[in-house]
C-alpha cells in the first residue's frame, strides 16, 4: 500500500535558546492510502501538534513531513476537524459547510453540489439554511466535518472530534464516521483520548509518550469491525492499549 502521510525523523520544537521546548524528535509515523489510525497518548505529549504540522499549519523544526496524494486543484490534499466546530454564527449552516471550497477552482454549482452531498452524507441535508445557534453541539460537530469532506481531501486529520459529546452521540457519530470512511476511502488520522473509540475505529493505534513525544507501541487491531462494541477480543484489545498508555504516563511522570 502507498503510504499518504510520511514523517522522516520529524521534530518540533516551539521557542528558541533556553526556552526552546522540543516536542518531539525523530518522530517516524506513516498513513497508508485509505487506512484509518487512531492516536492516543498523555495529554500534552503533542497529538494536536503532529496534526498540525502535517496540516501544514506550523513548521518542522528538524526533518519532514511527506504527503503523497494527487494534486488537483478542484480538492484539497487535506482537511481537519477539530475539537469543537467553530462554525462562523454569522453564516448560515450551508455557507459554513463551502468555507473551504473559496480557496479551490470549484464553480459556484459545484460548490452548491458539494455543500448540499456532504451535509447529506452527515444526516443534516435540511439544515442549510439553518443558523449555528440552532444547532445542537451533536449536530455542529456534524457540520465541521462536513465542512472538511466538501473539499474532498483525500486526508482527513481529527483532533478529538467526539470529545465534547455525550456517549450516546458519539457512538452514532462514530459509526457514521466509519460509514463515510467507508464510502469515500480517505485516509484518516484520528486524535482521541477515549481508548475505546480508538480500538473501536482504528487499523492502527498509535500510542504517543512524552518529553520528546515518540510512539510507544503500535497495536494492530485485526478483530472486525463489527465484533468491535464489546467482543472478548475487543475488550482485551482495549485492556493492553489501556495498560500501554498507564506506563507510558509513568515513564512521563518519572521524567518530570
Ligand atoms: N504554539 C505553541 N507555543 C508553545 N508551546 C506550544 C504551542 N502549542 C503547543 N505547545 C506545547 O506543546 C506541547 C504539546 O501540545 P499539544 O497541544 O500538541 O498536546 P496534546 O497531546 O494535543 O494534548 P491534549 O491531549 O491535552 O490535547 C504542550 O506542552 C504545549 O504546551
Ligand atoms: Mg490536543
Amino acid at each position: 500500500m502507498a503510504k499518504v502521510i510520511e514523517t522522516e525523523d520529524l521534530s518540533v520544537a516551539f521557542g528558541e535558546g533556553d526556552g526552546q521546548n522540543i516536542i518531539f524528535r525523530h518522530l517516524n509515523i506513516s498513513v497508508e492510502a485509505g487506512e484509518f489510525v487512531t492516536l492516543v497518548g498523555v495529554s500534552g505529549a503533542g497529538k494536536s501538534t503532529l496534526l498540525r504540522v502535517i496540516a501544514d499549519l506550523i513548521p518542522p523544526y528538524e526533518g519532514s513531513v511527506k504527503i503523497d496524494t494527487p494534486q488537483d486543484r478542484a480538492r484539497r490534499r487535506i482537511a481537519m476537524v477539530f475539537q469543537s466546530a467553530n462554525l462562523m454564527p454569522w453564516r448560515k449552516i450551508g455557507d459554513n459547510v463551502g468555507l473551504g471550497l473559496e480557496g479551490i477552482e470549484v464553480s459556484p454549482e459545484q460548490c452548491r453540489e458539494r455543500v448540499r452531498s456532504t451535509l447529506d452524507l452527515v444526516g443534516l441535508g435540511d439544515f442549510s439554511d439553518r443558523w449555528p445557534y440552532q444547532l445542537s453541539g451533536g449536530q455542529r460537530q456534524r457540520v465541521g466535518i462536513a465542512r472538511a469532506l466538501a473539499v474532498d481531501p483525500d486526508i482527513l486529520l481529527m483532533d478529538e472530534p467526539f470529545g465534547a459529546l455525550d456517549a450516546i452521540t458519539r457512538i452514532a457519530l462514530q459509526d457514521e464516521l466509519l460509514r463515510i470512511w467507508r464510502e469515500t476511502k480517505k485516509s484518516v488520522l484520528f486524535v482521541t483520548h477515549d481508548i475505546e473509540e480508538a480500538v473501536y475505529l482504528g487499523d492502527r493505534v498509535l500510542l504517543l509518550g512524552d518529553r520528546p513525544a515518540h510512539i510507544v507501541n503500535e497495536y494492530k487491531i485485526d478483530i472486525a469491525r463489527s465484533q468491535r462494541r464489546e467482543g472478548e477480543n475487543f475488550m482485551r484489545k482495549v485492556e493492553e492499549v489501556k495498560a500501554g498508555l498507564v506506563d507510558a504516563m509513568a515513564l512521563s511522570d518519572g521524567a518530570a
